[in-house]
């Protein structure tokens, strides 16, 4: 394995953007070279060690939905190596971890599905059974799976920002109903094969995130990463029960880990700069990342 990556930095390709994870490197005008780091964020502050394998996990786990979700909706995959559009001497930051896509124009929304209710969704739920406006039966409880899969998109936040969740009808407003309805549909749909199939391997999915852009011809197609721990909520079957909080699988020993760090003896503000994380836990959700792959795809 080559060496953990915190920042990459191609000498041949401009830099666009450098994500949370992610670094963007423009390939001519119409493509860009994704390279996923090692880098975690969690509580939306990026650590300042790398999870070593993370990258190239994320990468594969990627590739691997892209491939059985095809026949959904068109990907953002060309097809074409990472590799070939880099100098040698920086094939250790790209192999393994990195995809070459269309360029696109991205949709200013996340499409957030949900099949349980946790996190924001629950909290919303407690205080008015509904999540993002939507009205959900009675009795629910944390965890609990809902009778069907619901859409709830949210704005896409500026860096350091928290994405913020909208109604249907704002989303509808801002790219069009038409359109709307569209992501709606191939989001819900997307999420139910994979959930469906991550079920058969021990994997609950909670919720994900998919994110969606429109090529020249304006064709939806699906960007970014796709169902990973990052973008979603995995929970191993064994732990779940209705009515409590489950663990969620990658990120948990980080957050646990965090909730407890004391700052100059006050706890963390949750805000950058991250506390130094300890090589326990990191090493414990490198495994973590690296069970969940394994548990997919074997
Ligand atoms: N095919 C694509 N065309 C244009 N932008 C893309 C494409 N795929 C992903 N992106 C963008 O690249 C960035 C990926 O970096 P990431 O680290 O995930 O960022 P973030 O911190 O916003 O989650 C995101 O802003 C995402 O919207
Ligand atoms: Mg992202």
């Amino acid at each position: 394995m080559d060496a953990a990556l915190l920042n990459s930095s191609l000498h041949s390709l401009p830099l666009m953007a450098r994500g949370k994870v992610r670094d963007n490197y423009a390939v001519g005008t119409d493509r860009i070279l994704m390279i996923a780091s090692d880098r975690l964020s969690a509580f939306d502050v990026v650590m300042g060690e790398p999870i070593p394998g993370k990258g190239e996990l994320l990468t594969r786990m990627a590739l691997f939905w892209f491939a059985r979700l095809g026949h959904v909706v068109p990907n953002h995959l060309t097809g074409e190596a990472p590799e070939s559009v880099v100098a040698a001497d920086e094939l250790p930051q790209v192999r393994g971890r990195a995809m070459l896509v269309k360029r696109l124009k991205p949709l200013p929304v996340e499409a957030v599905v949900r099949g349980y209710l946790a996190g924001s969704g629950w909290k919303e739920y407690q205080e008015s059974q509904s999540v993002c406006g939507e009205q959900l039966p009675a009795g629910l409880k944390n965890a609990s799976k809902l009778p069907q899969p619901i859409f709830t998109p949210a704005t896409k936040a500026e860096m350091g920002e928290h994405d913020e969740n909208i109604s249907f009808e704002q989303m509808a407003q801002q790219i069009g109903r038409p359109l709307a309805e569209k992501v709606r549909a191939v989001s819900i749909h997307l999420y139910e094969e994979a959930a469906a199939f991550a079920l058969t391997k021990g994997i609950i999915i909670a919720d994900t995130k998919f994110e969606f852009g429109l090529d020249e011809q304006g064709t939806l197609t699906l960007m970014d990463e796709v169902l990973t721990p990052d973008s979603s909520r995995y929970w191993p079957v064994e732990g779940y029960r209705e009515g409590a909080n489950p663990a969620s699988y990658d990120k948990q020993f980080v957050r646990d880990w965090l909730e407890q760090a004391l700052v100059n003896g006050a706890p963390w503000s949750k805000t950058a700069p991250a506390p130094r994380l300890p090589d326990e836990v990191i090493t414990r959700t490198a495994e973590k990342y690296r069970e969940a792959l394994t548990r997919l795809t074997s």
